[in-house]
């Protein structure tokens, strides 16, 4: 690529940072009031650390080594990055329990509320040439029960080429990539975007320290982010993967399920590739 701007992992962290501030006021979210509850969890969270100290025979070197890196993790502003790949899909996990329809997967740090508005079918914003084989991405939006479900709002984001997220990574047009559809009577909705890459989450900040430090890889597999939502049902959060890609098996996110694992086949101009795939939702 001839851009100029080379973007940090200071830029997405500390953007998702302020992203995360913003809704999280939005939301509202105060101290929580079940003091029991927080004793409880806050007590067993720090004798489980202990417990890693105790096994470990934790030493003063490692001990400020650890204190500097959170200092750090904090400056560069990738909390957010940092809880979303290794804690969040444990939250998700308990968040969807239960649920009869589609099967969740985690949000990430990267979703944008109010992206555009496509009607039922459409190409998100892209730039002229955006960089990926098109993918054409379809499915129908229904109940449990099996009736479609109109008016359902399909919000979608995904990364480029270059695992970079608009409205996060500097140099990219704002609403690159993301969008909103609504069903339409049938329930149905329709996407023209392209595939996406892998995505290195950012090494250049604290966490790529502790993954070289631990010898780990920083990669997710390539995913598309959706978010469906209609009145009466419960919103479902998802991912789609896609089979045989690279980390597919290995997320370091850990948030790849397999029943969101599509196969997408060659569209019949030989040019790109289509795959349909059906959100069911629980009635709330
Ligand atoms: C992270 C990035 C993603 O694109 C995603 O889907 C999940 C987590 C992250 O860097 O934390
Ligand atoms: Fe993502």
């Amino acid at each position: 690529m001839t851009d100029v701007v080379t973007p940090t992992a200071a830029d997405s962290g500390s953007s998702a940072t302020e992203q995360f501030q913003q809704r999280d006021r939005a939301r509202g979210s105060a101290t929580p009031a079940d003091t029991a509850r927080v004793d409880a969890m806050a007590t067993e969270a720090l004798e489980a650390l202990r417990a890693v100290i105790r096994k470990y025979q934790l030493t003063y070197a490692e001990y400020h080594a650890v204190k500097a890196w959170l200092i750090k993790l904090g400056e560069d502003g990738e909390w957010p990055l940092f809880l979303d790949v290794f804690i969040e899909h444990e939250v998700e996990k308990i968040a969807t329990e239960g649920r009869e329809g589609s099967v969740g997967s985690i949000e990430g740090p990267y979703y944008v509320e109010n992206a555009p508005e496509l009607g039922s079918a459409g190409t998100p914003p892209m730039r002229e040439g955006e960089p990926g084989t098109p993918l054409h991405f379809f499915g129908q939006v229904r109940t449990v029960a099996g009736e479609p479900v109109q008016g359902a709002v399909v919000d979608f984001w995904q990364a480029d080429a270059d695992g970079l997220y608009s409205h996060f990574a500097p140099g990219i047009p704002e609403w690159n990539l993301r969008a909103r559809f609504t069903t339409d009577a049938e329930g149905n909705f329709a996407i023209d975007t392209v595939h996406p890459s892998p995505y290195e989450i950012p090494i250049d900040g604290a966490t790529g320290i502790l993954l070289a430090a631990a010898g780990w890889h920083a990669w997710r597999p390539e995913h598309l982010h959706i978010r469906v939502s209609a009145e009466g049902y419960h919103t479902i959060t998802t991912q789609l993967y896609f089979e045989g890609s690279d980390h597919v098996e290995d997320d370091i996110a850990m948030a790849v399920k397999d029943e969101l694992i599509l196969a997408p086949t060659a569209t019949d101009d030989g040019r790109g590739e289509q795959v349909r795939y059906d959100f069911v939702l629980d009635p709330a």
